[in-house]
């Protein structure tokens, strides 16, 4: 199972711990990607149980089916956006469960494919599409939204203090010819604000292309609506855990938890959130930035 291996999951220890699973549970993977985290918690609820995983991606999808074909008893997947967890709960016949795990954003499966178009070190075209038969891909925002837009796609989603200069340079080279590669994009924001970069970490592309990704997706709307429905279907005591790798959605995860709590339907287990151990970081760099919040509900 060598796709497995492009992504490893996550602050597993954590989420086990957090969870606190035990046989028998029924629980909702929302994210469930390659399966990283399933199979950790398969192995604690099996062998009764259900675990429900949800993805948008259908080849992540197929990978995690392959990989969890030994509890196939007990999980069931969905090609679906977890903005319709209640629906596809519903189809299970589920009413209630006693975890749930939500580990947003992209798969390193998804950034290292080139021809997904999501990162700028691969040349690929440019799509960011995490389910591909949505219609929407990164090239027709890049190419056909207006200046207004597109600003304030690159300046809200990607806080990218110089996107008036970076889209400004994107209408002038669309004029020519549509920009449909990520090589090209990134050049092209590199020859834009590359000077200003110069002394920062980051690529001077990071932040636009991780703007496009959240506008192809509709991230951030999908985690407000999805946390926004999940509380109904959790037991009481049941704990819901949110991993997030970026300030956008931490803060989302951060006012909504305060927000259940405050309206009297559990209680936030997390003050301030888990974050990867310094171990973890050196072995799976990518955990440097995963943010992990926990609600319980009452
Ligand atoms: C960080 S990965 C999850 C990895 C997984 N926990 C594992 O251990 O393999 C995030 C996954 O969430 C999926 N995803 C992101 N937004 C989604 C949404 N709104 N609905 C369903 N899946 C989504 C992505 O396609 C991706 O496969």
């Amino acid at each position: 199972m060598k796709n497995c291996l492009l992504h490893k999951p996550v602050m597993v220890d954590e989420v086990v711990e957090f969870l606190c699973l035990k046989k028998g549970y029924k629980v909702l993977d929302a994210t469930i990607g390659l399966g990283g985290h399933a199979d950790f918690i398969l192995k604690k609820i099996q062998p009764s149980g259900a675990l429900i995983g949800i993805d948008r991606d259908k080849a992540a999808l197929e990978i995690a089916r392959k990989r969890l074909n030994k509890f196939n008893k007990i999980c069931k997947l969905a090609h679906a956006n977890f903005k319709d967890l209640d629906k596809i709960l519903k189809d299970q016949r589920i009413e209630k469960i006693d975890a749930a795990l939500f580990d947003i954003g992209i798969s390193s499966y998804q950034i290292e494919d080139a021809n997904r178009g999501f990162s700028f070190e691969r040349d690929g075209p440019l799509d960011m599409r995490m389910d591909q038969s949505s219609p929407l891909r990164a090239c027709d925002i890049v190419n056909k939204y207006k200046r207004i837009d597109l600003e304030e796609i690159i300046r809200d989603f990607g806080e990218e203090r110089y996107f008036r200069r970076i889209t400004g340079f994107i209408l002038e080279r669309r004029k020519n010819k549509p920009i449909s590669s990520t090589r090209e994009l990134a050049q092209l924001i590199e020859e834009a604000v590359g000077k200003w970069y110069k002394f920062q970490k980051i690529h001077p592309a990071t932040r636009t292309f991780q703007a496009l990704r959240i506008a192809v997706n509709r991230e951030l709307d999908n985690i407000k609506i999805a946390l926004g429905k999940v509380l109904d279907f959790l037991n009481s005591g049941a704990r819901l855990c949110v991993i997030s790798f970026h300030s956008l959605e931490d803060r989302i995860v951060k006012f909504r938890f305060k927000e259940f709590e405050a309206e009297g339907r559990g209680r936030v287990v997390t003050k301030k959130p888990l974050t990867a151990t310094a171990d973890e970081i050196r072995e799976n760099p990518r955990s440097r930035s995963a943010k992990l919040r926990v609600f319980e509900k009452y």
